[in-house]
């Protein structure tokens, strides 16, 4: 395990050359990923297939041989586990049958593990046939990002279906994030029982908060997700990306206790570098976009982090997942960039 700089990063070592991975690095811009796709049947069956989800995470380590391989599944599975109809429509997204006040009082997590099965599997299957210096990143979605597609159904521009719900009936909300922050802990456990070497929680949607809700449904969330993993799993590596928290980044870093926090493209490098570098390895953080247009623009956007934040850990990566229109040559272009002095 000495050899994954990945883990060093987390360490807090700086390092001369970053390690570098990129979220949804198993996607639909890879034609092999599409072609898996097509022959594993649905989403969700892809992601309960230890045998082609283990194909689809280690494909862009062949491709590229990034530092970081993250588990192929997504942040549903967790509330399909829970019971809930969770379904992916070709070229829409996810859709869930809206939870009600009742359906929350009844949820139950007797059959978590179960189902979840094949998940572990694939972390197992994946991490024995990872080079020995990639480091194997396991994930969830945080318990308000995953909250919001349970209570709206889908995705939504600023997930105001959530935010109300949160407001009409806070007991029954608390009482699902509650059950969230339970599955989440005993998942990402599990994950790591299994051989994940770290695990990363997306938060996608932290950026619609206001501030008191940021502590109650996000904030208050990740630290107990820390302290229960850290129960069973002392030192356990854990990157939050609480995406667009901005003003809340701060506070978060220094309640949660987490190793890195990844950033989206809107936080400035330098405030990055002087704020929380001191305190925690930074994971970020190239516009996506940059992946479909490329050129000397993508060029400057990596030397600009590699000038700031080469002097203490961190982690290449980008703002947010790359899109299926970027470009493989522009993804290359990126990693040849970072590393031509390795
Ligand atoms: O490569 C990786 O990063 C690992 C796999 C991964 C997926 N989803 C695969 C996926 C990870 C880490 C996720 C996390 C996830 N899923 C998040 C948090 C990160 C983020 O992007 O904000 C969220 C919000 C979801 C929920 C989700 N899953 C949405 C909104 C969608 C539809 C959007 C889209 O890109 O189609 C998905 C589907 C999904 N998850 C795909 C992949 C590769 C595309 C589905 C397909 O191949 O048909």
């Amino acid at each position: 395990m000495a050899d994954r700089i990945l883990l060093q990063a987390l360490d807090g070592k700086t390092l001369k050359v970053p390690p570098v991975w990129m979220m949804r690095q198993a996607g639909r811009y890879l034609p092999e990923y599409r072609k898996i796709r097509a022959e594993a049947g649905s989403f969700l069956d892809l992601c309960y297939s230890p045998v082609f989800a283990t194909e689809v995470t280690l494909q862009p380590i062949r491709r590229f041989g990034f530092d970081g391989a993250i588990l192929f599944s997504d942040i549903l599975v967790i509330p399909h586990a829970l019971g809930r109809d969770v379904r992916f429509v070709q070229g829409e997204g996810p859709r869930l049958d809206p939870i009600t006040v009742d359906e929350i009082e009844r949820l139950t997590t007797e059959n978590l593990h179960s189902r979840l099965e094949p998940v572990y599997e694939t972390v197992a299957r994946v991490r024995d046939k990872l080079p020995s210096e990639t480091t194997l990143l396991g994930f969830c979605g945080a318990p308000w990002t995953v909250a919001t597609y349970m209570i709206a159904g889908r995705g939504t521009p600023d997930q105001a279906p959530c935010r109300l719900f949160a407001r009409k009936h806070p007991d029954a909300f608390q009482k699902l994030v509650d059950i969230l922050v339970e599955s989440s802990i005993s998942y990402l456990v599990r994950q790591l029982d299994s051989g994940a070497d770290a695990v990363q929680v997306f938060d996608s949607w932290a950026g619609v908060l206001d501030p008191d809700s940021f502590v109650r449904w996000s904030l208050k969330p990740m630290i107990e997700i820390v302290e229960g993993v850290r129960k069973v799993h002392p030192g356990a590596r854990i990157i939050g990306f609480p995406r667009g928290a901005a003003f809340n980044l701060l506070n978060y870093v220094e309640k949660t206790g987490v190793n890195a926090i990844g950033l989206d493209w809107t936080v400035p490098l330098d405030w990055a570098k002087m704020h929380l570098q001191p305190s925690v390895a930074l994971q970020g953080n190239i516009d996506p976009l940059l992946m479909i247009s490329g050129g000397k623009a993508l060029d400057g956007a990596v030397d600009a982090v590699l000038e700031a934040w080469s002097d203490g850990p961190f982690i290449f990566n980008l703002g947010h997942g790359i899109t299926p229109d970027g470009k493989i040559d522009h993804v290359q272009q990126m990693i040849d960039r970072i590393r031509h002095n390795r």
